[in-house]
């Protein structure tokens, strides 16, 4: 019992920034602007928007509400709340084991990128191949990962309160005072040739205004579909991080605040990442300048940076030391969340078991990077893409667990418990909860239905169904 003695956030403050550090990371950065761009500008804005506000705030609310009501980590929480559903917890308990193999490859990547802008090596990084050159060569992803694992390990080495709440204190309002700083260059920002201009406050009218041009029922669900799964992947719920989060907050915290906080913060990152990169990719590149996924960042933008002369290598850099903030944030929760359940599985202290999971998923990063070169393989996925081992582990983490945890999740607790045990959670510090009727609403019938139909289409079943149909 030696190790009951339990880990706290020092108050509201400290619990919001570490949140809200788990929950910006490389999805708002290079996800949420190419959506964004793709789905009809504020047209995606807004349908975002309206989610985070009813369904993001319920998923997040069950998550931290869990955490704080039951004082355990995922695995033992759902076991606590109804012995018939610990399987939930060791489900949960998945998504951030199989989320660490591979964040941490994902961290290297973006060490690498710094050090090139720091080395001066801005321009090399433009160039076409760099970046398939380095994730296919053999050592050099190895040697960035396990330096950013280091620094990820050595924060949850620290415990809560001195190493994940003090670095979140300073490095928060950093990320944010440099995203800041880039949108705003990024509309003053212009191009010229023979006969087109581009600037930026053209490119800042591509991001805000709705684009309604062939616009149909189906295309409105897709970006509702788009909107819905990046939602539940940035506020990093559904992976037992918010519910070890949660169970580090003090009694009288008032939740229902602290909540609002979190999703503002989240969603106004989201919002002037996509002010910093689509304006900037518009005014060199036009509108079919935005690339998805990993390329946006570390093919594309490079390119925006070098084609901004002189000042992009500085703008570059000042951009990946950001990216870096963000991703060691969301891999501390990650591997914070795996530490802290494993602790009180196994009755050891945080010392020794954060060693025993950084060497454990150091081993799984590096068969990961392998994943480009000696195992390379081709997997096709049921949602359409091309799968090696990084992409593979994410799409059973995201795609696939994570909606299924949170459909049942929003069983248990809307129609199990009720989500009464939620609302009295919420109230308990002694602060109304003032969202409580449509958390129970959203949780009993919308969430549930929103998930399920999250889960066939990423699965590729509603891909399926709909060939069968019209057949
Ligand atoms: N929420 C993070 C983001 O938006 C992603 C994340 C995923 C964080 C998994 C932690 C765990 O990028």
């Amino acid at each position: 019992m030696e190790n009951k003695k339990k880990s706290n956030f020092s108050g509201s403050l400290g619990f919001v920034l570490a949140a809200a550090g788990s929950a910006v990371g490389v999805g708002n950065i290079w996800r949420f602007p190419y959506l964004a761009a793709k789905d009809g500008g504020g047209l995606f804005l807004v349908i975002y928007l309206i989610l985070v506000l009813t369904f993001g705030f319920t998923l997040l609310t069950t998550d931290v509400a869990i955490g704080r009501r039951t004082k355990q980590n995922a695995l033992h929480a759902f076991g606590t709340i109804r012995p018939r559903w610990k399987f939930l917890g060791y489900l949960t308990f998945l998504v951030p084991a199989l989320i660490m193999t591979y964040y941490s490859v994902i961290g290297g990547w973006i060490t690498k990128y710094l050090v090139a802008y720091l080395t001066f090596g801005g321009d090399a990084a433009a160039q076409d191949g760099y970046f398939t050159d380095f994730i296919t060569s053999r050592i050099s992803p190895i040697v960035f990962m396990l330096v950013f694992l280091a620094a990820t390990a050595f924060v949850v080495y620290r415990g809560v309160e001195k190493g994940i709440e003090k670095f979140s204190r300073f490095i928060m309002p950093g990320l944010f005072v440099l995203i800041i700083g880039i949108a705003v260059f990024s509309l003053t920002l212009r191009f010229q040739d023979q006969d087109t201009v581009r600037t930026g406050l053209q490119g800042l009218k591509v991001y805000l205004l709705p684009d309604f041009k062939g616009l149909t029922v189906k295309r409105l669900l897709e970006i509702l579909l788009d909107a819905m799964s990046q939602l539940f992947f940035s506020l990093s719920v559904s992976m037992g991080i918010m519910i070890t989060y949660g169970s580090y907050v003090k009694k009288d915290v008032n939740l229902s605040k602290s909540l609002g906080q979190i999703e503002f913060f989240d969603t106004l990152v989201a919002f002037l990442a996509g002010m910093m990169i689509i304006p900037a990719v518009y005014v060199f590149f036009g509108t079919e300048g935005m690339a998805s996924g990993p390329s946006l960042m570390f093919v594309s933008l490079p390119r925006v940076f070098e084609a901004m002369g002189p000042a992009g290598s500085l703008i570059g850099l000042i951009f990946f030391v950001m990216v870096l903030f963000a991703a060691l944030t969301s891999c501390v929760s990650v591997m914070e969340t795996l530490v802290a359940n494993c602790m009180e599985l196994f009755h050891t202290g945080r010392k020794k078991m954060s060693l025993i999971i950084g060497v454990i998923f150091a081993v799984a990063a590096v068969i990961v990077c392998l994943g480009y070169n000696i195992f390379y393989f081709e997997l096709p996925l049921p949602n359409g893409q091309t799968a090696q081992i990084l992409d593979l582990m994410d799409y059973i983490s995201n795609s696939f667990l994570m909606p299924f945890i949170s459909l049942l999740t929003c069983i248990l607790i809307g129609w199990v418990v009720k989500p009464s045990w939620i609302c009295e959670e919420m109230e308990s510090s002694g602060h109304p909860f003032g969202r409580k009727k449509l958390y129970a609403f959203m949780i009993r019938y919308v969430a549930p239905v929103i998930m399920a139909v999250l889960f066939l289409q990423s699965t590729g079943i509603l891909n399926l169904l709909r060939s069968f149909i019209s057949r």
